[in-house]
């Protein structure tokens, strides 16, 4: 649905070049919800600003659904725009008309009947759950309220594209969850390509099925939900999902010490991380019995990403040396990823002892 070939966006300004956007490749397909994060300044934006030709790429190709629209003229892109709707952080609303006039406003100059355009808008209303505020102006509006408004509009010319960006930052967590359950929805009755940008892995993680990481105008890292939550492999990406897995948080506390330890008995702490059917097995109780190690739980938590059951724990074992490395390899052999974060006498107990791979 949307292919980017080697797009670059350089600005000039006072006398400074800045690449905002370095030889993006990208491609999106129809019915992804496809999140786009990045921090401050890496580039996303300019990104989705490019996808509709907002901003003209310096180089570099844009394609919607087979068509170059780089390629297009300015009469023809105004039409082929129709097919891209676009929602904002600040809204973008007219505040000297109603809902139903914000809304119908794209519909101006269609051939459309005065019937068909009450009917097209207020059934637009009600898909955002505004029809009782279709007299009601921007100003008498919440937030959240508003942005329902702005998806309406932006859904006027029935799109095959829907641009976020930063559609939930200026709300609260609750009308950000409405927001995006309004966005899911659309996205199923519709099967509308929606492209989400973001600062929230919150909102990734919440709505997209894929993403991508930005940084210093690249795309650094991007895969499906579950492959970049469960196996992230930049620092940036690692970063993003630890504010909202919170086990690496846990991970930091550890390293300061801010856990009870065993002080006379040898053991070792590590992360384990697992995905899909693997969370429904005792693996913990196995190895418990078998290898007669006592496992203590000091974090625990199963996230459902995409319907997909993506568990993290940190464990602490203790017990007999070798029953606990042979007890970690029963794990790794068992496809769950055991990272050894801190034992009592690393030298001794380290890694090489366990065979496998270390996520
Ligand atoms: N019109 C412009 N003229 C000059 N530089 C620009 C222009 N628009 C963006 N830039 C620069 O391009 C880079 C990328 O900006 P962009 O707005 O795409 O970032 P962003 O990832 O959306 O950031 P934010 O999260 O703050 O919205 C920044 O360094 C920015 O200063
Ligand atoms: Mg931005």
């Amino acid at each position: 649905m949307i292919l980017l070939e080697h797009v670059k966006k350089t600005y000039l300004s006072n006398n400074n070049t800045v690449n905002a956007l370095n030889d993006v490749n990208l491609k999106i397909n129809k019915g992804d919800i496809f999140g786009i994060i990045g921090y401050s300044g890496a580039g996303k934006s300019t990104l989705i600003r490019c996808i509709n030709l907002l901003e003209t790429p310096t180089s570099g190709k844009v394609f919607i659904n087979c068509t170059e629209i780089t390629s297009l003229n300015e009469k023809q892109l105004r039409k082929y725009r129709q097919r891209i709707g676009m929602i904002f952080q600040h809204f973008n609303l007219m505040s000297s008309r109603n809902v139903f006039k914000n809304v119908a406003y794209p519909l101006k100059g269609k051939g459309l009947s005065k019937t068909q355009i009450e009917e097209k808008v207020l059934h637009l209303l009600e898909i955002v759950g505004l029809k009782d505020k279709a007299t009601a102006y921007p100003s008498e509006l919440s937030g959240g309220q508003k942005q329902r408004v702005s998806i309406a509009r932006a859904l006027a010319n029935d799109p095959e594209v829907l641009l976020c960006d930063e559609a939930t930052s200026a709300l609260d967590p609750e009308n950000t969850k409405s927001i995006l359950n309004i966005l899911k929805e659309i996205n199923n009755s519709l099967n509308l390509t929606i492209v989400i940008i973001t600062h929230q892995m919150e909102v990734v993680k919440d709505i997209c099925n894929k993403v991508a990481i930005m940084e210093n105008g690249e795309i650094v890292e991007e895969g499906s939900i579950v492959d970049i939550f469960s196996n992230p492999k930049t620092k940036i990406t690692k970063d993003f999902i630890a504010n909202t897995m919170h086990c690496d948080n846990v991970v930091q506390m550890l390293k300061e010490n801010k856990f009870i330890k065993y002080p006379n008995k040898k053991y070792i702490t590590t992360k384990i991380s697992f995905i899909g059917q693997t969370t429904g097995q005792a693996f913990i109780s196995r190895i418990s019995m078998e290898y007669k190690v006592f496992a203590s739980i000091l974090f625990g938590s199963i996230e459902y990403l995409q319907g997909v059951p993506v568990g993290n724990l940190i464990v602490q074992f203790s017990g007999i040396d070798d029953k606990v490395f042979r007890a970690i390899n029963y794990l790794r052999e068992n496809n769950i990823n055991v990272e050894v974060i801190e034992d009592d006498e690393t030298d001794e107990f380290n890694n090489s002892k366990c065979s496998g791979t270390i996520s």
